[in-house]
């Protein structure tokens, strides 16, 4: 291609929910670039979804200067897939166009910031003879072939911080909270604040509970004198029943092909559906098991957004300026994996609908097991 060569165009989304480091993320490519002189860089608005309606911006110095410190994404976001667009209340395949507009624009590259849905979208287009580069973003950090995604240091930070807050308050009323924290269908959030924030129950999707044997654990704690409890569970939490029912079906699904294998799916979400995020309701049935008041905080939201962490945005800034080099060195079709204190490049095809799971013998998890922390299990 030869893009040292001639004015090269790099165009820029993020995609998918937003989180923290996304700007500075875009500021480390769009800097790199411009002082290179010789590419210029175009952001398209609100993910794949502006690259279909071809609303760019230039992202020149005035654009990428104040940035470092912004939460969310100046671009803006949005979760619309290039083969299911949303367009007067249909999904269309709008693939064609996103890869005409990436012509029409002179495009060399497009840098896709984003999670595991990001990655979907973003290897789909690089079959279609796009030149891709993906930087992976995620609260989750459930993207597999990199140590870590920018925006888990920064959710982690605000999940502790809410978790030492609970604790005065759990503690003044002798009462169970129960903190609710995002990470999707993986427990890296919830496992890290628990750890951190000192909660003396832990609930991830990797690893089922039963509402007995944690209800035993906080009725062991009281019998210790300890007069309040704090547990976080992550939202993709599950108890062992519905744990169970999802795993028949999925080994149903090995097998299963065309109709049936399609049926099968639909029932798996709809165990997801009944069993996952059903944080109240546990409220609800620890109460009555345990005889102790039991109040619930959902952070929901808050865990995206505000000003990202130091960890980001070295993270985010080492990220997007690699992002420069491999496209100098034209090293396509790649996501730009952490390894250390260094990057690297990882094919597409190989960290693509995947998932980065909570490892059951995990550091943290043995720790926190160290600690006799619960894990309802
Ligand atoms: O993937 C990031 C995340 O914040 C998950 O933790 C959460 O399940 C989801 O996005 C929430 O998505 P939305 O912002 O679309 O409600």
């Amino acid at each position: 291609m030869g893009i040292k060569k001639r004015s090269g165009h790099i165009g820029v989304l993020t995609s998918g929910g937003d989180t923290p480091g996304l700007n500075a993320a875009i500021r480390g490519i769009g800097k790199t670039a411009v002082n290179d002189g010789s590419l210029q860089v175009i952001g398209f608005r609100d993910g794949f979804r502006g690259l279909m309606e071809n609303r760019s911006v230039r992202l020149d110095n005035q654009m990428l200067s104040g940035i470092l410190t912004l939460g969310g994404t100046i671009l803006g976001t949005s979760r619309d897939k290039p083969h299911k667009m949303p367009m007067g209340g249909k999904k269309v395949d709008m693939t064609e166009v996103i890869v005409e507009n990436y012509y029409k624009n002179h495009l060399d590259v497009l840098v896709c910031l984003g999670g595991g849905g990001t990655l979907k979208n973003a290897y789909r287009l690089a079959q279609q003879g796009l030149n891709i580069i993906t930087l992976p973003k995620t609260i989750d950090n459930d993207i597999v072939g990199t140590d870590v995604t920018f925006g888990f240091d920064t959710a982690l930070g605000i999940a502790v911080d809410a978790i030492d807050r609970l604790h005065s308050t759990a503690s003044s009323h002798h009462r169970i909270i129960i903190v609710e924290i995002m990470g999707h269908r993986v427990g890296w959030l919830a496992l890290g604040a628990g750890l951190a924030g000192g909660a003396d129950a832990i609930l991830i999707p990797e690893i089922p509970y039963t509402i007995e044997k944690l209800a035993e654990s906080i009725l062991e704690r009281v019998s210790r004198g300890k007069r309040f409890s704090i547990v976080a569970v992550a939202e993709g939490a599950i108890n062992r029943t519905g744990a169970n029912k999802i795993k028949a079906l999925e080994k149903k699904m090995e097998t299963a092909e065309g109709e049936d294998h399609a049926a099968l799916k639909k029932k798996v979400k709809a165990l997801d559906k009944e069993y996952r995020g059903s944080t109240i309701q546990m409220a609800e049935e620890l109460q009555e098991i345990t005889g102790l008041e039991t109040r619930v905080t959902i952070l929901g939201h808050l865990q995206r957004g505000g000003t990202p962490s130091a960890l980001d945005r070295l993270l985010a800034t080492r990220l997007g300026t690699k992002a420069v080099e491999y496209i100098r060195s034209e090293q396509f079709g790649v996501m730009v994996a952490v390894d250390g204190e260094y990057t690297r490049p990882v094919p597409l095809d190989e960290v693509v609908g995947k998932v980065n799971y909570v490892p059951p013998d995990h550091p943290w998890i043995i720790s926190a097991r160290n600690l006799e922390t619960s894990f309802g299990d």
